[in-house]
């Protein structure tokens, strides 16, 4: 006797029943996989902006480490000028700040800027009580290390102002947390997001793709260097970053936060040290890029914090799972 599997509560049918869920379920998380990781693209790109503000670098590889990109020595945003009442100094007030080198010579760090002889400091001074500093980034006064006065008179003579130092955030020395950023809206930073002198957190992550379709809406094109991002994305569609919720690339794992919202900083042309007359691109992306709940400031790129350290490379692919 032969009997039809379609018929109610034979064996048959409830297993077929299971199997089908099953491979309904599986077919939704192949396509819209919410909760695992799949290639959304290449790294083209990797920066390291060792002093907030100024000249970065671009390389092959570097160590994503929790409080930022390092390279060799340099650890992202680690040293940053202060004018004298202590108040971090950056391209909006400064613009010709682009235009200063940081590089590393042994254990000294040398600056050079158009017009100035090149001035070196130690690269990693001991925190001592003459030299101990404190610094404040937005809301935050935090300890730092003044490097002393050579520098400081560099630094006077070449914006052509009085009483500015530069301080560096020491491995020793308590570093800011996103978590405590206060915000109209209720943010996803965690206790433990950490960085030293960035705005708000370590990463920056930008695709190449969006910046070519904004420059489609530019009369005049700007190069990627006006973003100051640290990991450039290939290989994906313009915006493909505002819905990755974290990534996943070799043994690193970052976590999306808030949106990168842009600023008049993004005006400053990095070659030159001017601001764009018209306010480009920022009137632009104003004009297309405004979203819930950023108010009036464009969102350009992401902006990430660290949950697994580990070395990246340019080419290396990148796996994320979507918001
Ligand atoms: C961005 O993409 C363009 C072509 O779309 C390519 O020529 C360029 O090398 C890419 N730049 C980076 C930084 O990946
Ligand atoms: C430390 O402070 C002393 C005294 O203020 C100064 O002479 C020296 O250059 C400083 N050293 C560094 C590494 O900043
Ligand atoms: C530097 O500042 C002083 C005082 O503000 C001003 O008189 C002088 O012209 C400035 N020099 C340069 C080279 O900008
Ligand atoms: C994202 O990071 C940038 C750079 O650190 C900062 O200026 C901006 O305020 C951050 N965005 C948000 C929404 O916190």
């Amino acid at each position: 006797m032969s009997y039809n599997v379609f018929d109610q509560g034979s064996p048959a049918a409830v297993f077929a029943a299971v199997a089908a869920g099953a491979a309904m379920k599986y077919m939704a998380g192949f396509l819209f996989p919410r909760d695992r990781y799949a290639y959304v693209g290449r790294i083209g790109q990797i920066w390291v902006y060792p002093i907030k503000s100024f000249r970065g670098h671009s390389v092959q590889e570097a160590e994503c480490t929790h409080l930022g990109m390092k390279w060799k020595d340099f650890t992202d945003r680690h040293w940053t000028v202060a004018t004298a009442n202590g108040v971090y100094l950056t391209q909006r007030q400064e613009p010709t700040m682009a235009l200063i080198t940081p590089t590393i010579i042994g254990d000294q760090i040398q600056l050079t800027a158009p017009d100035m002889e090149p001035i070196t400091f130690p690269a990693d001074p001991p925190v001592t009580e003459s030299n101990k500093s404190k610094v404040t980034v937005k809301a935050d006064t935090v300890d730092s290390v003044d490097l002393g006065d050579k520098v400081a008179d560099w630094l006077c003579r070449y914006f052509n102002r009085t009483g500015l130092r530069l301080h560096y955030s020491a491995p020793a020395l308590e570093k800011r947390d996103a978590s405590k950023c206060k915000k109209p809206w209720t943010h996803p930073a965690k206790p433990g997001d950490l960085c030293a002198f960035s705005d708000y957190c370590a990463y920056m992550v930008l695709s190449n793709a969006s910046l070519t379709d904004l420059n489609k809406r530019l009369e005049n094109p700007v190069p990627i260097t006006n973003f100051r991002a640290n990991i450039v994305v290939d290989d994906c569609q313009a915006y493909a970053e505002d819905s990755w919720s974290s990534l996943q690339i070799g043994d690193a794992q970052l976590r999306a936060l808030d949106a990168c919202t842009r600023c008049v900083l993004v005006t400053v042309d990095q070659e030159k040290g001017i601001k764009n007359k018209k306010e480009e691109p920022l009137s632009t992306l104003k004009k297309y890029r405004l979203k819930d709940p950023y108010g009036p400031k464009p969102c350009f790129g992401i902006n990430f914090t660290l949950d697994k350290p580990g070395k990246i490379r340019v080419g290396d692919p990148i796996y994320a799972k979507l918001r």
